[in-house]
């Protein structure tokens, strides 16, 4: 692409410790945060210094994997211990993205699956675990971005909400990815970001991946996109996923709903980007999504600032449930459904 920069690492394996670009410092500093254990990886993923389902997945991996290493001369009940209450941090930093849930599943079933073997051995395979989940979700990514390609046509403008992007990532992203493999594809796409209160994944994270590529991207406040639509202003919306219910009800960032009622007001398609991890088959309702409420402080102001009137209450639902509906289509790694519902999802896990 175009003026294109290196692509962003936004989690890294480097010196035997786990390497997080902090997203809350972007777009204005690249720094990257060390994780040495469990408890270290949860915290970040519970500050959002890595964030975005498909991310979050791999840190709780390293997390663990980490954690193995930590434990691996122990004595095997000490380690099987640590390792369960690792598990447990993990678990708790954050309860939307099913990933996070995917990702320990996985990693737990690495640690119990080889038979008799020395925490050494069982540290290392975890380990792994954790570069093969981070180099799959890249290679799912851009079969994602491949599927939905072929959706948009050349000249598309698209809006996109919150950040599905390389930093939800592994790498490419899942919304962004389509919009990425479009690009690579020949075809002329142009991207709407909205900003995304309260956290600004748009405005920030959204908005710089873009520019550092050169695609084209304009940035709009939360409100402004209904009015876009209405002028015929926007071609398409594609969104990603933190879970997906069995019956197709989609939880993403706090505001898609919103975006998704005024996409079929005005005749839009609204596509949801996810890998077959955001899926969760075992939650059959959107209704049944444990939906994280974020503290006040987001919402009062961002950063050092603060504009709310003292003394005001908050609420920070930090995710909301579009109903399968709205969804024109889910496009995964492995087909597209359109209008998603129960059987759609349920021939996605086939064999
Ligand atoms: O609160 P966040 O920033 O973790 O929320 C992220 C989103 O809602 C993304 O759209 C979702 O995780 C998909 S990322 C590929």
């Amino acid at each position: 692409m175009k003026g294109a920069l290196p692509a962003v690492e936004t989690l890294r394996w480097r010196d035997e410790r786990l390497e997080l670009i902090d997203q809350r410092q972007l777009p204005d500093r690249i720094e990257y945060r060390a994780c040495h254990s469990a408890a270290e990886t949860a915290e970040c993923i519970r500050t959002m210094v890595v964030r975005g389902a498909p991310a979050i997945g791999c840190a709780a991996a390293y997390g663990l994997a980490l954690e193995a290493q930590r434990l691996r001369g122990s004595a095997p009940a000490e380690f099987a211990a640590g390792l369960d209450r690792a598990s447990a941090i993990l678990a708790g930093s954050r309860p939307t993205a099913v990933n996070l849930f995917w990702a320990l599943d996985r990693m737990r079933a690495a640690r119990d699956g080889g038979g008799d073997r020395s925490g050494a051995d069982i540290a290392a395979r975890m380990l792994a675990l954790a570069h093969e989940m981070a180099a799959e979700d890249v290679r799912i990514n851009r079969a994602i971005g491949a599927r939905g390609a072929a959706l948009l046509p050349s000249g598309a403008r698209v809006l996109t909400h919150c950040n599905a992007g390389a930093l939800a990532t592994a790498g490419h992203g899942t919304a962004l990815g389509v919009i990425r493999s479009a690009i690579e594809a020949g075809k002329q796409v142009s991207v709407i970001a909205d900003e995304t209160r309260p956290f600004l994944q748009g405005a920030r994270l959204t908005a710089w991946e873009m520019l550092r590529e050169g695609i084209p991207v304009t940035l709009i406040t939360d409100g402004m996109s209904g009015h876009l639509m209405s002028r015929g202003d926007i071609d398409a919306v594609v969104v990603g996923a933190d879970r997906v219910a069995a019956n197709g009800d989609v939880a993403n960032k706090i505001g898609t709903y919103m975006v998704a009622v005024l996409a079929r007001r005005h005749g839009i398609p609204f596509y949801v980007a996810c890998p077959l991890s955001t899926i969760d088959m075992n939650t059959a309702h959107g209704r049944d999504i444990a939906i994280e409420e974020r503290g006040p402080e987001e919402v009062l102001g961002f950063g050092a600032s603060r504009w709310a009137a003292d003394g005001v209450a908050v609420r920070n639902p930090a995710f909301d449930v579009t109903p399968a509906e709205l969804v024109t289509a889910l496009i995964t790694e492995r087909d597209v459904v359109f209008e998603p519902d129960s059987q759609g999802l349920g021939a996605l896990f086939a064999p």
